[in-house]
């Protein structure tokens, strides 16, 4: 891995073993992109790759009629001059004007990357594990400085971008558009991936062919969404699971997002992503600046799977934080679908006793026990035990909980606020609304405004208050509605631009205070399910609920399209009871397992409720998970069949050292007379012998010839018709 700096030509080249990007000077002084894709050979010289033309109705320099920014691949461009595209950027001047030239001034090369003050960001571990590069460029006429960092990794085909302004002139501007990554390619023959959805149905994926205009995907809810998820995918058209070249961008943030791509009339490609422009402006006075998140932009030539291998290892390595990152996740048992705000002491130990006895290791309890809150009407905002329901405390509980060998987990929703509470009757300030307009309710609640300070200090102190009182291993951190009425009570109307961004500083900077004073809570995001499941989030929680739809054959939907951006150990997954509250299906206890297996594991579910024979699978599921988890949460997760274009389903995750793995195979609609299938494993060493139960075989006889999986047309492999499944382990011979 390395960054050069060419100074006769004024090109940078960074590199490492399978990437390279290279950028330039341009004539004018502004930034040039040059090539980003497989290594190549170092150069001094790519000036080549610099267009010049004249052509009818484009603008060009003075003095340099045929260089115009509008044929030319830039690094962060500007709108207005000679290129008339979207820009990355846009800056208001005092005087009206809109019109940017930032040329180069200097750059800085350093071992390791820098943090991002207030952000979630990508670190290293030790300085060698990447190699940074900051281009400060500056706009002569009003001295607004910008810098464009770029981190390029050793042991990752991934390059991590983000972008500061600096206001050094005595002019105030305004940002209304600061995008994290702009990148313009030669061409667009590629695919775009969008991973789309709503509650219940998270991050399908979506693919369209690029063509001549503009593909956009956005949130403009608050939070990044469950419509839209702020990762995208520009692959070759013939790019699968297992080959061809692809793009990733990832977008660490959790806010409002656009990522688009343009189409130009020449058929070249820009992409941009970053925080959505729309009521987005900050002012930037005399020595203020702003910094934008970051976006990581992982390449691959290996197809789809590797491209998502990338981001599971560098989430988990590089992302994600403190004693939970790698660790084996405790299999869980919430209480919510079992008694949803019914509950008493009395009932949730029972509940947790049964999770005892079937192995369970963490108890969660969920939404009700503060507050007046016995439905979703009230109570939000007073984190206050009720007493009634707890009568010692959640402390008390926790205890109880304790003394019977399991770790105690609790949930909070510490953004949101109800009418019917003392929050909301001492400072009906707080929420986001315009005043002397209605206000929209989402499951009855309002947002708190986490653009303010004395908002987020009161959460902190609540919170901080039970947590120091009670044994708690484990928070649940909810977010039940999107953003509506984004109105700062009470701020000037030049800061009402920077609501949304403020909000989400907000939700870090709580995440971060009470992540230091309890290193050792596991966090798990939520937002109803998947609704803010994004790489910000897991910077502060590891793993994140991955939707309110615990159906398995929906989950199998859910889960496949998480895992193109997400590491499997990020992907809340539990068993619930059936028939499924979501759908009304009924499927095995044995498929229901055998899908949550592949994310964190737990039930959901009363444990007392289901037959004896059930009862005996479930402690052979936890068992099986305690032996498997290690593997299965920091494995080669591979996709192999999807979901979303046949009636199989499969998945498998292949140990480091590759000498175990598992198959996840799950034919989804019952089969009459069907024919044979085979599955094609991947990962595996085509010199090693495998076995699978009593059989045994080869690395190469598994992926080439096939696993044959139609040898179950008898009654024990197909019990109840529809929504089967089955997990192959497989081991090499020498650790069998
Ligand atoms: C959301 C979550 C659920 C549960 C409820 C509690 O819907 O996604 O898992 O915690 O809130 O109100």
């Amino acid at each position: 891995m390395s960054i050069i700096f060419h100074k006769e030509t004024g090109q940078f080249h960074l590199y490492n073993d399978q990437i390279s990007y290279v950028m330039g000077i341009l004539p004018n002084q502004e930034m040039g992109q040059l090539y980003y894709g497989k290594r190549v050979h170092d150069k001094e010289d790519f000036s080549y790759l610099v267009e010049y033309s004249f052509r009818p109705l484009v603008v060009g320099t003075p003095g340099k009629e045929d260089f115009s920014l509008e044929m030319t691949r830039q690094e962060y461009p500007s709108f207005g001059t000679t290129d008339l595209r979207n820009p990355a950027f846009e800056i208001t001047y005092e005087n009206g004007s809109h019109v940017s030239h930032f040329q180069y001034v200097s750059h800085e090369i350093y071992q390791g990357k820098k943090p991002l003050e207030g952000l979630p960001a990508t670190y290293v571990e030790d300085d060698g594990q990447a190699e940074s590069l900051d281009i400060l460029l500056r706009d002569e006429l009003t001295k607004v400085e910008l810098c464009l960092s770029y981190t390029i990794w050793r042991d990752y085909p991934v390059i991590t971008r983000s972008v500061r302004f600096f206001n050094a002139g005595q002019e105030k501007i305004v940002l209304r558009k600061a995008m994290s990554l702009s990148l313009d390619l030669p061409d667009h023959q590629y695919d775009w991936m969008q991973f789309s959805g709503a509650w219940g149905r998270e991050r399908t994926p979506i693919v369209k062919e690029l063509s001549c205009g503009i593909t956009a995907i956005e949130s403009q809810r608050g939070h990044s969404s469950a419509n839209q998820n702020p990762f995208i995918i520009c692959k070759r058209k013939k790019t699968d699971e297992f080959q061809g070249e692809a793009i990733g961008l990832s977008f660490v943030y959790s806010g409002n997002f656009l990522a688009q791509a343009e189409v130009d009339t020449y058929g070249a490609l820009r992409l941009l992503m970053g925080i959505h422009p729309r009521n987005f402006a900050w002012t930037l006075q005399n020595g203020e600046s702003f910094q934008t998140p970051e976006v990581v932009m992982a390449w691959t030539d290996k197809g789809l799977n590797d491209l998502s291998q990338t981001y599971h290892r560098l989430y988990r390595k590089n992302l994600t934080r403190g004693m939970w990152k790698e660790k084996e996740r405790p299999i869980l048992l919430n209480n919510w679908e079992a008694t949803l705000m019914d509950f008493t002491e009395e009932s949730i130990l029972k509940i947790a006793a049964k999770g005892k006895e079937a192995g369970v290791e963490l108890f969660v309890l969920d939404d009700g026990w503060f507050g007046e809150r016995n439905d979703d009407h009230r109570g939000l905002g007073d984190w206050k035990v009720n007493l009634l329901k707890l009568p010692e405390g959640i402390g008390g509980l926790g205890r109880k909980i304790n003394a019977m060998g399991l770790k105690f987990g609790l949930w909070f929703e510490p953004e949101m606020v109800n009418e019917d509470s003392d929050m909301y009757r001492q400072h009906p300030d707080w929420i986001l609304n315009v005043p002397g307009r209605e206000r929209s309710l989402g499951r009855h609640q309002m947002v708190l405004d986490f653009s303010k300070e004395e908002v987020v200090d009161n959460l902190y102190q609540q919170m901080h208050e039970v947590l120091v009182d009670a044994p708690i291993a484990y928070v649940k951190w909810d977010m039940n509605r999107t953003i509506s009425e984004c109105f700062s009570i009470g701020k000037a109307p030049e800061e009402q631009g920077r609501v949304y961004h403020k909000y989400i500083l907000g939700v870090y900077s709580l995440y971060e205070r009470l992540k230091k004073d309890f290193p050792e809570i596991l966090f798990e995001s939520c937002a109803s399910g998947g609704a803010r499941f994004d790489a910000g989030m897991l910077y502060y929680a590891p793993q994140a609920w991955c939707s309110d739809d615990t159906d398995a054959i929906e989950r199998l939907k859910i889960q496949y399209g998480s895992s193109y951006g997400y590491p499997i150990s990020s992907i809340g997954s539990h068993v619930s009871a059936v028939p499924n509250q979501q759908t009304g299906r009924s499927v095995s206890i044995d498929t229901r397992a055998n899908v949550a297996y592949f994310g964190t594991f737990g039930y959901e579910l009363d444990l007392n409720h289901i037959s004896d024979e059930e009862f005996e699978e479930v402690k052979k599921q936890i068992e099986f998970m305690k032996q498997y988890r290690g593997l299965i949460q920091s494995g080669r997760f591979y996709r192999l069949s999807s979901p979303f274009d046949s009636n199989i389903c499969s998945w498998m995750v292949v140990s480091e050292d590759q000498s175990e793995a598992i198959v996840g195979y799950y034919p989804i609609m019952a089969e009459v007379n069907g024919g044979s299938h085979r599955l094609y494993l991947t990962g595996l060493m085509e010199d090693a012998q495998y076995t699978i139960g009593k059989n045994t075989y080869w690395g190469d006889e598994l992926m080439h010839i096939g696993l044959v999986t139609s040898d179950h047309v008898d009654e024990a492999f197909c019990p109840n018709g529809d929504f089967n499944s089955r997990i192959y382990v497989l081991k090499s011979v020498q650790n069998a």
